[in-house]
């Protein structure tokens, strides 16, 4: 992905003008487990900018002492490094708290004059990165303000122009999300807006675009030529938890389908971009969006699963059913699993199903990319059962135990010619060690230095739902029709094996295939 300018920013930091970090949302859950972590970490390997100076904006009314209590407390939970008094102290001496609500400009143009007082302090012009981690509902109010209070708009056309970071979930269909990219429009650049999906700092994410495009054994054979089918898996063993009244409002579609794997899915699928340039790869990303072919609703022959988990074992012990969980109303009609049939109608796909699924409460932890080879022709291996060719398969491992497997036929050792599968594996904590940096680390910093290229376009996000979004309407006249169930720690319900079984697939992930 844009290793060019990644490889540059991890020595540009020194050119990054001040900067001036507000994070709307400050005490909220993503702050104290992602976002403070994933600065501190930054900041200790030198990455942030020579003066960084952080504003928490929150609702809570909260002294600038509280706030850095809280943050240094969430760094002892939550950040995979300890963060040592040398560091700490280099940001906290420029930590505030800003509290006020998000629907009142007032409140906004005195954060303004908070960030005058510490440009005029520090004798220069800052950039402003304001992070939107708040709940979705108060996103367009947060954008409005900025845009009225000129926020938005400081320092435009100079290197300290704003910039504006939006958490997901952007959009919940395609009309919302539409209105919100209208908002962001009329209020900021395109170049100033960086909609997080936070797949794409996975560092086996970020890795996907090397290993299509920097060997050249894959191109000829990644199509539908050789190609029999292509699945992706993002599978959770967790249930809902405590976040039960945010995710019954979203369900697996919006929650995980709609970003996290359409965006697995666009990698896969798209053709090598013309250059590393941030917009070439994200042309590329919307162009084989737009290839995929309408979903039918056609229940008789699906190419859509939806399922909730009901009451299971995980781990030896009773999981509850979806429906017994904080917050879900006993009438329900959340799905808490979905797979997709999809196919794309290009040159280079025609023909390949993509399987995708993702769920809560599934067998394991596991996101997953297998690209499932055609089997050769049955001319020298083939009549005999004894032989057992098995297809050949790409496993790209995203997380966890990140790796690539090849999936290879070989003959057994010994005197009859027997064959056997065998792997060819590499694993990221094998070659290069553990501790590489949270996909927010590298989120933030390309955001800091106006890389694009791993935030979603809004284009890329109205293609998406355009796709799903009749899904969910569909889904909504339907009630509880067609929701499946599937008990909890299991790999999903029934109706998701038959959705391959009629193209000759299975799903491979959590199978033992070799
Ligand atoms: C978030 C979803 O976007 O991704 C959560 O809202 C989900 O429901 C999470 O658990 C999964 O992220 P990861 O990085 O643990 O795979």
């Amino acid at each position: 992905m844009s290793t060019h300018s990644h490889s540059d920013t991890l020595s540009a930091n020194a050119s990054t003008p001040p900067t001036i970090l507000v994070i709307f949302g400050a005490s909220g859950d993503l702050t104290a487990r992602k976002l403070a972590p994933a600065i501190f970490n930054l900041c200790k390997d030198g990455l942030l900018p020579e003066t960084c100076h952080l504003i928490g904006y929150g609702r809570t009314e909260m002294s600038d002492d509280s706030f850095k209590d809280y943050l240094k407390e969430s760094l002892k939970s939550h950040s995979r490094r300890q963060i040592g008094e040398e560091t700490w102290g280099r940001l906290s001496a420029n930590l505030s708290f800003h509290a006020g609500p998000y629907d009142d400009l007032e409140s906004f143009r005195k954060l303004e004059e908070k960030i005058s007082a510490i440009e005029k302090q520090l004798g220069q012009n800052a950039q402003c990165l304001f992070y939107v981690s708040t709940p979705p509902g108060v996103f367009m109010s947060i954008l409005e303000n900025l845009g009225t209070s000129g926020l938005a708009k400081r320092h435009q056309g100079e290197n300290t122009a704003s910039k504006v970071i939006i958490e997901k979930p952007f959009g919940r269909d395609l009309a919302s999300a539409r209105e919100l990219n209208e908002v962001i429009n009329r209020r900021f650049r395109e170049e100033q807006v960086f909609r997080i999906d936070h797949y794409l700092g996975k560092e086996t994410v970020q890795s996907l675009l090397v290993q299509r495009f920097a060997n050249s054994i894959f191109e000829p054979v990644w199509n539908r030529n050789y190609v029999s089918s292509v699945q992706i898996t993002v599978s959770e063993d967790l249930g809902v938890g405590s976040r039960g009244g945010y995710y019954d409002r979203s369900g697996a579609l919006r929650d995980m389908i709609q970003n996290h794997v359409m965006q697995l899915l666009a990698l896969t699928a798209m053709e090598p971009p013309s250059s590393l340039d941030p917009e070439a790869i994200r042309d590329e990303k919307v162009k084989a969006l737009k290839a995929l072919k309408p979903i039918s609703l056609d229940t008789d022959a699906p190419e859509i699963v939806r399922g909730v988990y009901a009451e299971g074992l995980v781990g030896g012990k009773r999981a509850n059913g979806y429906l017994e969980e904080q917050g879900i109303p006993e009438d329900s009609t959340t799905e808490t699993y979905t797979a997709l049939r999809l196919s794309l109608d290009n040159w280079r796909w025609k023909g390949v199903p993509f399987y995708i699924r993702s769920g809560k409460r599934l067998a394991m932890k596991a996101s997953e990319i297998v690209v499932q080879f055609s089997r050769p022709p049955a001319i020298l291996f083939g009549q005999d059962q004894r032989f057992r060719v098995s297809p050949n398969l790409l496993v790209i491992r995203i997380q966890p135990n990140e790796g690539i497997t090849l999936y290879l036929n070989s003959k057994t050792p010994g005197l009859e010619t027997k064959l056997q599968p065998i792997k060819l594996a590499f694993g990221y904590e094998t070659t290069f060690g553990s501790n590489t940096p949270e996909a927010y680390e590298r989120l933030i910093l390309d955001a800091l230095n106006g890389d694009g290229t791993l935030f979603i376009r809004g284009d890329e996000a109205e293609t998406s739902w355009g796709l799903l979004s009749p899904v969910l309407d569909f889904w909504d006249s339907q009630g509880k029709t067609g929701l499946e169930t599937y008990s909890a720690g299991t790999w999903g319900p029934l109706a998701a094996d038959k959705l391959l079984l009629t193209g000759g697939h299975e799903w491979l992930t959590g199978k033992e295939y070799v």
